[in-house]
């Protein structure tokens, strides 16, 4: 684990006190703040903070940064200056980017400690830095452990501590602190999951790191393998699975948060571990990035890690549906009409668009188990990385205060999503010739018809569709990092994990645990 060297201590006690390695402080364009834990910086250190603002050497914008060296014998030996913008503007999203950015700096420094003062961040509460702060520097210290024969390279050990000033602050930072470990936490065990490459992560690992997440967090766990699919005529998923030699498994999980009444939430991924594109094979070029084709399912999972111990009231299942897609002599072909889970028929007519395949049998099973609201998450089309690039999820759906709750539990953590429309006239393009549907409606509005095609298998059920493509994973070129540092500079972002878990607590609280309280809301929205 590229975390397990970093340490998280909250004590109580005097930034005039005592010995550290680096304290942090955010500067505002606002100016210097000249009091409490700025004016013992500008004690220590022999050029004065306060001039260098006065002089406008330090203007505060968001991400400038500065380090001073204090001498040896006081209390803190640097001091990280972090321009944090207008106070207006400040956020948990950029304290989460500044410590991030701290952090990944004092580790390129080698230096081992870190220290926050939470007043320093007045107008946040001390919970919220804890939780940001937690997340910023855990999530900005991520690094995906690449596979070398030299492995196991020895991450330096950094300490987070936070000064509060008393007892109840202290508690309130610890219970952030909490809260962004177990987040941060999950969305860690996704980004590896999503990283590790396609001969690592197979439908089956997939299952058992379901099952080892249920264990640790005592969930039930039920994975059905090919026979068992067969059985029940997942048609979608089998078809999807048959070309390769990893077979395909539907993984269900669920959490008993809410008891007897509550209102039951399924969060459903796409779980493809390698998407070649099949018989409608893609182009090599870029090919290799489609192991990440499975970070729907792995968002799931990440939430389930997280919910479990957030304990929200609320029951949650969590379905993720794995599968290979590859070529081979017995893969499914352009022109197969395959018969999905509850009856419906559906004509191939291009295997690269399996993601539907397998969600379609996932969202009629989640609706089987009860479900009173479905939200799926998947890497699903390119179309939606040319609609919105890598800033913003998709987001649609056929009940629009449940979209809505999706998009804010989305704005509460920066995870953006943007709604694009389902219109009936959309149809048109999935309409078959020789079965119900047609699994690709071609290239125009390629998301949305891919929202579309789901929207069949959700029938009258309230439920939201998440294409994460062009969210799940950065390049290089895109400098995301520099903008929200506690990115990853390139790889999976685990993004879901935050968005699932908060809509889960949000629609605890909105029903107050009573499923009759949730139809309410639910059918009190616009039908769309
Ligand atoms: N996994 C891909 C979608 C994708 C593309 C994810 C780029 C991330 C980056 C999906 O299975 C797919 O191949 N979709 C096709 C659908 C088309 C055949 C209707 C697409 O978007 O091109
Ligand atoms: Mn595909
Ligand atoms: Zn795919």
């Amino acid at each position: 684990m590229p975390n397990a060297s970093l340490t998280i201590r909250v004590v109580v006690g005097k930034y005039t006190e005592g010995h550290h390695a680096a304290l942090l402080l955010p500067v505002f364009t606002s100016g210097w703040k000249s009091q409490g834990v700025f004016a013992e910086a500008d004690r220590i250190s022999p050029v004065k903070p306060r001039d260098l603002c006065a002089s406008g050497e330090i203007r505060g914008e968001f991400r400038e940064f500065t380090i001073l060296h204090a001498p040896p014998g006081g209390t803190f030996d640097r001091l990280v200056l972090i321009g944090a913008g207008k106070e207006s503007e400040f956020c948990p999203d950029r304290l989460r980017s500044i410590t991030a950015k701290a952090a990944r700096t004092l580790r390129r420094l080698r230096c081992g400690q870190m220290v926050v003062v939470p007043e320093a961040f007045v107008g946040t509460s001390p919970e919220i830095v804890g939780e940001a702060v937690a997340e910023g520097v855990m999530l900005g210290l991520y690094r995906f452990a690449k596979m070398t024969a030299e492995d196991g390279k020895q991450e330096l050990p950094l300490e987070l501590v936070f000064l509060a000033a008393d007892a109840p602050e202290a508690n309130a930072v610890r219970r952030g602190v909490v809260r962004g470990q177990i987040v941060s936490q999950a969305t860690i065990m996704v980004r590896d999951m999503a990283n590790e490459p396609g001969n690592v992560c197979t439908p089956v690992s997939l299952a058992r790191t379901a099952q080892e997440i249920s264990k640790r967090r005592g969930l039930t766990c039920q994975v059905f393998d090919e026979k068992a699919l067969k059985k029940i005529g997942m048609g979608g998923i089998l078809a999807v699975g048959q070309g390769s030699v990893n077979p395909p498994r539907l993984i269900s999980i669920k959490y008993e948060g809410g008891g007897k009444g509550a209102p039951l939430l399924a969060l459903v991924g796409k779980g493809v571990t390698f998407d070649s594109g099949g018989i409608s094979i893609k182009p090599s070029n870029g090919m290799h990035q489609m192991k990440y084709d499975m970070s729907g399912a792995a968002a799931v999972l990440g939430a389930m890690e997280a919910i479990a111990q957030l304990k929200p009231k609320i029951n949650v299942l969590g379905v993720a549906a794995a599968a290979e897609n590859l070529p081979d002599a017995g893969a499914y072909k352009p022109g197969d009409v395959i018969k999905m889970y509850g009856g419906k028929y559906v004509e191939v007519v291009n295997t690269d668009a399996e993601g539907r395949m397998l969600l379609a049998d996932s969202l009629v099973f989640a609706i089987g188990q009860g479900a009173d609201a479905v939200v799926d998450i998947a890497t699903l089309t390119g179309g939606c990385v040319v609609a919105l690039g890598h800033i913003a999820s998709g987001v649609m759906g056929n009940n629009q205060w449940l979209v809505d709750q999706v998009i804010r539990a989305g704005q509460s953590c920066d995870e953006r999503a943007w709604q694009l429309p389902l219109f009936p006239e959309y149809l048109v393009q999935i309409k078959s010739g020789a079965a119900d549907l047609v699994n690709s409606g071609g290239a125009p509005a390629s998301a949305i018809t891919a929202g579309m095609f789901l929207r069949q298998f959700a029938d009258a059920k309230p439920w939201v569709h998440l294409d994460i493509a062009g969210t799940a994973w950065i390049e290089e070129d895109t400098t995301l990092y520099f903008h929200k540092p506690y990115l990853p500079k390139r790889g999976a972002t685990g993004v879901g994990v935050r968005t699932l878990t908060y809509l889960a607590e949000s629609l605890a609280r909105e029903s107050q645990g009573k499923k009759s309280r949730l139809s309410e809301l639910l059918s009190a929205s616009r039908e769309i």
